[in-house]
């Protein structure tokens, strides 16, 4: 399907006339809702926290970093990206996007796609979980076990981060100029 979030190379067609009202190069300014810069924010805090994680995997593959200190600089900031990104979808889906589709039926669909990427987005936050898990309670065994569980975690990293970097982008595509048009909506 071609709006599949493993696929897909932007928010589709139909979706995008939001944007064509508020582009992007506009959003710097106080064109944009408070709200909806508030929204930016917290996307921009888990961008950085996937590449805090993405720099330490790489650091350790390439032996700059030893198991030791990448389980103590990892876990903690796989533990936080994990609580915020989970609550995050959860007050978008239960909250933001129930109102987005009152005031802005047209978008119906739009939602409906949103809501499917946090769907497989879940389940890389499950697979992240388990195998943070696995490295957490792995690193005070023997080192090819422990490396083995860093591994898998690395992996799974890599494979949740393009998923989550379009989700992301996509969704703002949506979310910035429907709160900016529906700003009394949007109080937070
Ligand atoms: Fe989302
Ligand atoms: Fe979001």
């Amino acid at each position: 399907m071609s709006d599949d979030l493993s696929t897909r190379q932007g928010l589709p067609e139909p979706y995008r006339y939001l944007l064509a009202d508020l582009p992007r190069d506009r959003w710097h300014g106080h064109e944009v809702a408070a709200m909806a810069r508030f929204w930016l924010q917290m996307h921009s805090g888990f961008r950085r926290e996937a590449a805090a994680m993405d720099a330490l995997t790489g650091q350790w593959r390439s032996g700059a970093l030893a198991l030791p200190d990448l389980h103590r600089q990892l876990i903690p900031t796989l533990q936080s990206f994990l609580q915020h990104l989970d609550g995050h979808h959860n007050i978008e889906t239960h909250h933001y996007f129930p109102t987005m589709r009152q005031v802005e039926p047209r978008i119906g669909a739009g939602i409906d796609l949103l809501d499917r990427d946090h769907d497989v987005i879940h389940g890389h936050l499950e697979t992240l979980f388990q195998t943070g898990l696995a490295f957490h309670q792995g690193v005070s065994g023997p080192a090819p076990t422990a490396s083995d569980a860093a591994a898998r975690l690395a992996d799974a990293l890599d494979k949740a981060g393009p998923s989550l970097s379009r989700h992301l982008e996509d969704e703002e595509d949506i979310v910035i100029p429907l709160i900016t048009r529906h700003a009394d909506h949007f109080k937070g």
